[in-house]
C-alpha cells in the first residue's frame, strides 16, 4: 500500500567535510556498507519497492552503487567474494530506483517537493539516510510506521525523547497522547531554543506522508534558516486534519555527527560485520 520511498539526498554534508568534498554523504560507509544502502534495506523490509532519490551535483556515486559494476562482477565471479554483493543484488533485483535533481538547496520541504513527480498522488515514506535506525530483533522503524499507517491513514513522523541541550537540532512536536507510543500532533516547531521547545519529543528522519503534503509545502513560506521546512508544512496538515507522532522501537544513530557515526560503526561492527551479516 505504501509503495514508494523518497530519499532526500542532495545536501552537501558540510558537517563531514572534507570526506564529503567529492563524495556524497549518503555513501559514507558504516563499516563496509554505505548509509543509503541501510535506508533502502529498511524500506524494502517494510514492503516498499520503489525508491525515489532526490540527488544533486556530485551525487552520481549513489546511482552507480545501485547498478551493476561489470568489471567487479567479472573480477570476483566464481570466488568466495561474490557473497559480498549478495545484499546489494537483492536490492537491485527487488527495487526500482528513480532519480531527480534538486537544483537549489532550499530546505528539506523543498527537497521533498522536488520529488513530487516521482511520487505522484499516493502516500509515501521519507528516509533521511544519515539517521541510521536499527532494530535487529524486530521490525525496522519504517515497517512499524507502515503498519501504523494502515490503521490511521494519515501522515506520521517518528519521534524520540532528547535532552534539552540537543533539542535545537530537531523539529519538535507536542500533542495529545492517544496510545503510550503515539501522539496526535497539535504543535510542531523546527529547531526551537530549549526555552521555546513545546516538549522533549524530537522528530527523526523517518516520515510517512500523505500526498496532500505537496500542496501544503507549496504554500509554505521559508522558515527557520530561510529554508522551506517540512515541519512547517506538517504543522498545517496537523491543523487541517491529522498528523501522528510515533515513538518508534529501536535505536537511531545520527550519522551526520562524529559521535553518532562512531557509535553506529561500533554497533554494526560488533553485531553485523563480525557475524558475517553486513553485506
Ligand atoms: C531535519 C528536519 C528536522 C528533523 C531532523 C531529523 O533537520 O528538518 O525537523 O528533526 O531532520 O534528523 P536536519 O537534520 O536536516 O537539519
Amino acid at each position: 500500500m505504501i509503495r514508494k520511498c523518497l530519499f532526500p539526498a542532495a545536501g552537501y554534508g558540510t558537517r563531514f567535510l572534507p570526506a564529503t568534498k567529492a563524495m556524497p554523504k549518503e555513501m559514507l560507509p558504516i563499516v563496509n556498507k554505505p548509509l543509503i544502502q541501510y535506508g533502502v534495506e529498511e524500506a524494502l523490509d517494510a514492503g516498499i519497492t520503489d525508491m525515489a532519490i532526490v540527488t544533486g551535483r556530485n551525487k552520481r556515486a549513489i546511482e552507480d552503487h545501485f547498478d551493476i559494476s561489470y568489471e567487479i562482477e567479472a573480477q570476483i565471479q566464481g570466488t568466495d567474494k561474490e557473497q559480498y554483493l549478495q545484499g546489494i543484488r537483492r536490492l537491485m533485483d527487488n527495487c526500482t530506483f528513480s532519480y531527480t535533481r534538486q537544483i537549489e538547496m532550499k530546505g528539506l520541504g523543498h527537497a521533498i517537493l522536488t520529488g513530487r513527480r516521482l511520487i505522484g498522488d499516493e502516500p509515501f515514506a521519507v528516509v533521511l539516510a544519515d539517521d541510521l535506525c536499527i532494530n535487529l530483533d524486530n521490525d525496522g522503524v519504517l515497517k512499524q510506521m507502515v503498519q501504523l499507517y494502515k490503521q490511521f491513514r494519515c501522515s506520521i513522523v517518528a519521534i524520540q525523547e532528547v535532552p534539552p541541550e540537543e533539542i535545537s537540532k530537531y523539529g519538535v512536536i507536542s500533542g495529545e497522547m492517544i496510545r503510550d507510543d503515539i501522539y496526535r500532533v497539535n504543535s510542531m516547531v523546527e529547531k526551537p531554543s530549549p526555552e521555546d521547545a513545546p516538549s522533549n519529543l524530537a522528530i527523526i528522519g523517518r516520515y510517512i506522508l500523505t500526498p496532500d503534503i505537496f500542496e501544503l509545502i507549496e504554500e509554505t513560506e521559508p522558515g527557520k534558516g530561510g529554508e522551506i521546512q517540512i515541519t512547517d508544512a506538517l504543522m498545517k496538515q496537523a491543523q487541517r486534519g491529522c498528523v501522528l507522532a510515533y515513538k518508534f522501537k529501536g535505536t537511531r544513530y545520527d550519522c551526520g555527527s562524529g559521535e553518532g557515526f562512531m557509535a553506529a560503526t561500533q554497533f554494526c561492527y560488533d553485531n553485523l560485520y563480525l557475524k558475517g551479516l553486513s553485506f
